[in-house]
């Protein structure tokens, strides 16, 4: 299971799509809210933004499943599917995966919520709310989503029983978790490790390994703390200075947060870390593919990562590339 370990945006989606290319894993399943999440990869030359379907989509023979607890946009689903080109049949939605309307947009883009929290505006607040109310129209009630309609804690646990690998796919971060972030500037569920097992359908102990992302620098869209935050001014001479994937608004910036980043490994009980972006932070890491060819101060900072989180760093991202990893697992 991979899951974010700051407010977000870690570079998640690099991290699965290199894992599903790398390991081949029979299934890749998403959790998490919903389509308020933005996951980047960048493979064979070109970038997609994908925010309904799983990043494992680069390895051909992985199929690519959403578990019930996320919430669904079947335009953009189909819009998604379209544009990486996937074949179809390997795309399942479960039956009860909610689905958003223009109704859930619409409310969302209001003032309470957009204008005080920052939401994405991407309807999922209200959807989710409405889910809780249960109002919410399930994906079982959509036409357009008939012929992907399946069982995804079934085909998960029938892969996992026949010894099959599984990847599962968390999104957004850990202190964007409504029970464990900065309330109220919050998503609309938990989006721990706990939850997102809950999301696919799978129980704890059949999760060999919880992989927390961290990024080399911290950053936040919309409103809420953000410990050490940099002015603009300065995350841009630090080129830390990025655009968010769904909403086109500027990420703020603050240095690595070793606080945060040990307390989203006890709420994730997460058992390895990936740092991403190590080339913003060490220019002279870029592309680097092989630990021994990092450079000094870039060891140095990783190996202060494990020292003061307690757990080790098992993947480092040197480039947007999905081949421009450095891989400790094996
Ligand atoms: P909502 O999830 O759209 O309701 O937005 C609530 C808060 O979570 C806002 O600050 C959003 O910017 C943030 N948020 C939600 N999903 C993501 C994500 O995938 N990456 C970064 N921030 C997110
Ligand atoms: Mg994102």
């Amino acid at each position: 299971m991979v899951v974010g370990g700051f407010f977000g945006d870690e570079g998640k989606g690099k991290i699965v799509s290199y894992i599903s290319y790398h390991d081949k894993p029979a299934i890749v399943a998403r959790g998490g809210v919903g389509p308020n999440a933005g996951h980047t990869v960048t493979f064979r030359g070109k970038q997609y933004k994908l925010r309904q379907l799983p990043s494992g989509f680069v390895n051909e023979t992985s199929r690519l499943l959403i578990g019930p607890g996320v919430l669904i946009n079947p335009n953009i689903l189909l819009k998604e599917i379209r544009e990486t080109g996937v074949n179809p049949k390997r795309v399942g939605v479960d039956y009860q995966c909610g689905i958003i309307e223009d109704t859930h947009i619409k409310r969302d883009q209001k003032e309470d919520l957009k204008g005080r929290l920052g939401t994405t505006g991407t309807g999922c607040g209200p959807a989710n709310a409405d889910r809780a109310l249960r109002i919410l129209k399930l994906a079982r009630d959509v036409d357009q989503l008939k012929e992907f309609l399946t069982d995804v804690p079934g085909e998960l646990h029938e892969a996992i029983d026949n010894g099959e690998e599984v990847l599962i796919e968390g999104t957004q971060g850990t202190f964007l978790s409504l029970y464990h972030g900065t309330y109220p500037y919050v998503t609309s569920k938990d989006v721990t490790a706990s939850a997102i097992c809950s999301d696919v359908g799978i129980g704890p102990k059949y999760v060999k390994d919880v992989l927390i992302v961290f990024k080399a620098y911290v950053t936040r869209v919309g409103a809420g703390p953000l410990p050490g935050e940099l002015s603009e001014e300065e995350a841009e001479k630090r080129g830390w200075l990025e655009i968010a994937t769904v909403t086109g608004r500027k990420r703020r910036a603050a240095p690595f947060n070793f606080e945060l980043a040990r307390r989203a490994v006890k709420l994730n009980s997460a058992t390895m870390i990936a740092i991403t972006k190590l080339d913003r932070v060490y220019p002279d890491t870029y592309g680097v593919r092989d630990f021994d060819k990092l450079s000094d101060e870039a060891i140095e900072f990783v190996r202060r990562v494990e020292k003061e989180v307690g757990v080790p760093v098992k993947i480092i991202s040197t480039g947007p590339d999905i081949m421009d990893t450095i891989d400790l697992r094996y």
